[in-house]
């Protein structure tokens, strides 16, 4: 077999670049008989050059600034790790892809704002854009989409796709804290930034989902119509609830097919206890396919981390060595397709309606009528008194009914003056 030598720069050596700088060192040998490749670790940048690290990097290994990362022409493969959709990471992956260099990528951002035309250079070029860390960090989810399966005829993927949302509410239904309470605690054990905002306004999930439908249906990515909800609203009687209710709340993250449109969606959701995706807990992902001829297909791990990221990025690292595929979505941009999308507000849910309400004669049938107005059908009702407090939290259960109504009914409950807080609505997901 013919052997190649590859020269690797990585820029950015924050805590993925500099794990990944490391394994790359302990692996070379291994690596090398697994693709056949000879790879050299040539050069490294970061913004702060003097910056205390783990690692210790050689003086002539530094470049003078990230850009000689495309410029220089003994450069055959660049590691983006520097994170965001513009700036420097921006910069440095058009041009590095412009001059020829394969690119991986952990940069889910950049990948699903810029994808599409990310794509077309890297075939125009033809050099490999890998992004394998960008979903799911160690669940190698787009490999098995772009070759495992590939003849398959995938109607929905879906699944939980952030791993720090994940273990707030896992912590949250096995404790009593609350939600403040756990993100400082996913903050102190690193499984959140110090800035968690896009994991829990469910941004994360959103660009993850858009890369990952874009894959399974063989489409140009798809950022329009998309439902983004997070899970800053739940508190600990929604999860209480959903206990007694044989339910647990996930934020799941979900693209499917009807009537050759697309609906994506990102939302928390009550999912039944005893389902697969509700045991799925802590920092853990899990992705679910349903497709032809598979059937359904599953696969979970862990989701973030410096371990499960340096194994997909040093996946897409072997992929490059060994010569394998150079299409970054699995096939020709020519080919892929323009699917149009619809928003859920058509879609039927059965729903988690919670209502807490002055404890006073009137306040349930007027509940009620709202819902008949709107064609919300109630399957259960359950009214917990609080007589000291003078206030009554009411759950209710919806039949299957249009969002749109339901989001309708909600609004026009929220306006009550018998309303004590703002109401609670989840969708009951039947999965
Ligand atoms: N952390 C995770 O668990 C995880 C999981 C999956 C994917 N990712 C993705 O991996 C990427 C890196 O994440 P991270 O957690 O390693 O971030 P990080 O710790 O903040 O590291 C970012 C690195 O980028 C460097 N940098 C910033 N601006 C630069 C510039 N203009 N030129 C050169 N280098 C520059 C920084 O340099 P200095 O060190 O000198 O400041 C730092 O080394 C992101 O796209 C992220 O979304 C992360």
């Amino acid at each position: 077999m013919k052997k190649f030598n590859f020269n690797i720069a990585i820029v950015g050596l924050g805590n993925i670049g500099s794990n990944l700088y490391k394994h790359l060192i302990l692996n070379r040998k291994s690596i090398y008989k697994k693709t056949n490749s000879h790879f050299y670790l040539k050069y490294v940048s970061s913004k702060n050059k003097s910056k205390k690290r783990k690692i210790k990097i050689p003086k002539n290994q530094w470049l003078k600034n990230y850009s000689e990362a495309y410029t220089k022409k003994d450069i055959d493969i660049v590691i983006e790790l520097i994170g965001g959709s513009e700036g420097a990471a921006k910069n440095l992956v058009f041009n590095a892809l412009k001059n020829k260099k394969h690119v991986v990528t952990a940069n889910k951002a950049l990948i699903s704002k810029y994808g599409d035309t990310l794509s077309k250079l890297a075939e125009k070029n033809n050099v490999n854009l890998e992004f394998e860390a960008a979903v799911a960090g160690g669940v190698p989810i787009i490999r098995t989409i772009k070759e495992g399966l590939i003849t398959n005829k995938i109607s929905k993927i879906y699944g939980i796709l952030n791993g720090t949302s994940n273990f707030i509410l896992s912590v949250m239904s096995k404790t009593n804290l609350n939600l403040k309470d756990v993100i400082k605690k996913a903050q102190s054990l690193g499984y959140a930034e110090s800035n968690p905002k896009s994991d829990l306004d469910g941004t994360d999930a959103e660009s993850k989902i858009q890369i990952l439908s874009s894959l399974a249906f063989q489409s140009f990515i798809n950022r329009s119509k998309i439902n983004v909800e997070g899970i800053e609203k739940i508190d600990q009687v929604d999860i209480k609830n959903a206990k007694i209710l044989g339910f647990k709340v996930k934020h799941l993250a979900i693209a499917e097919i009807k009537n050759n449109k697309l609906i994506q969606r990102v939302h928390p959701c009550f999912v039944k206890k005893d389902s697969y995706i509700s045991n799925i807990n802590g920092v853990l992902n899990a992705v679910i396919i349903e497709g032809l001829p598979i059937g359904k297909f599953t696969i979970q791990g862990e989701g973030a981390g410096p371990g499960p990221t340096t194994s997909a990025l040093t996946s897409d690292i072997c992929s490059i060595l060994r010569g394998n595929i150079k299409l970054p979505f699995s096939i020709p941009n020519s080919k892929r397709k323009r699917i149009s999308s619809i928003d859920i507000s058509e879609e039927f849910f059965s729903s988690y309606i919670r209502l807490d309400v002055k404890d006073k004669t009137g306040v349930l049938s007027s509940i009620t009528k709202i819902l008949s107005k709107n064609n919300v059908s109630v399957k259960r009702l359950i009214q917990n008194p609080y007589k000291s407090k003078k206030f009554a939290s009411i759950i209710i259960i919806s039949h299957r009914s249009k969002n749109t109504n339901i989001e309708k009914s909600v609004r026009e409950l929220g306006k009550k003056k018998f309303i004590l807080n703002k109401p609670k609505f989840f969708r009951i997901e039947e999965i």
